[in-house]
């Protein structure tokens, strides 16, 4: 699926275009993919897993969700650069159908800026033109307080928790909570 290019201008004053991954992204994501990597514990790669994304690999994926009918992919492009994306996903089959899976990540240098709040909106607003579903899900893991208070204004609230569902590198084991938000229809 793709989407209407617009713009958002950050709470910092510098603009921000909202789109759908095209070729010229490539490089911009894999920065993105391995310096978002270092910069948290709150996404699920170390840099040095970062190896298995290529270029080629990419190319491929940009197309198949831009192609997609149950796939969509918003990334977020400041000042040239590839700042993060939010994607949004489902499927078709008849009894998990009505689900679709969000997932979101900035670089840490556009937090707070109100860009998850933009993305969220849109992506919502696709969620919810989508007849078939009823509602969202997604994980944050345990002391992410800031996607948290995002997820819940945004309208989710948690309905459980994958204990010990990450181990950091130095032996941390830290919870995932799991969360949705229902589409009233
Ligand atoms: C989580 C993330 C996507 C949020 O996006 P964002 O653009 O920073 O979020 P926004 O600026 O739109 O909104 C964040 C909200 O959290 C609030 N917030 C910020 N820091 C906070 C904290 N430490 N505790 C609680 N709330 C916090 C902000 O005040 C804001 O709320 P408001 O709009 O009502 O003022 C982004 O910070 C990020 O990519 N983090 C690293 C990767 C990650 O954690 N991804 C999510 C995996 S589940």
């Amino acid at each position: 699926m793709i989407i209407q290019e617009f713009e958002y201008i950050l709470k910092d004053g510098r603009k921000a275009i909202i789109r759908s991954p095209k070729e010229e992204d490539i490089q911009g994501m894999l920065d993105y993919l391995y310096e978002s990597a270092g910069e948290t514990d709150f996404v699920l790669r170390y840099p040095e897993e970062c190896t298995r994304y290529t270029p080629e690999g990419e190319k491929v994926l940009f197309e198949r969700i831009n192609s997609s009918d149950t796939e969509v992919m918003l990334v977020c492009i400041v000042d040239g650069k590839v700042a993060g994306n939010c994607h949004l996903a489902w499927n078709n089959r008849i009894k998990t159908g009505h689900r679709a899976r969000v997932a979101i990540a900035l670089l840490k240098d556009y937090w707070n800026q109100g860009i998850g709040t933009r993305l969220f909106q849109e992506v919502i607003k696709i969620a919810e033109s989508n007849e078939q579903l009823l509602q969202m899900e997604l994980e944050f893991i345990e002391g992410n307080t800031r996607a948290r208070a995002l997820y819940e204004k945004m309208g989710f609230r948690i309905t459980g928790v994958g204990v010990n569902a990450v181990r950091l590198k130095d032996g941390t084991l830290l919870n995932e909570y799991h969360m949705i938000r229902e589409i009233k229809r």
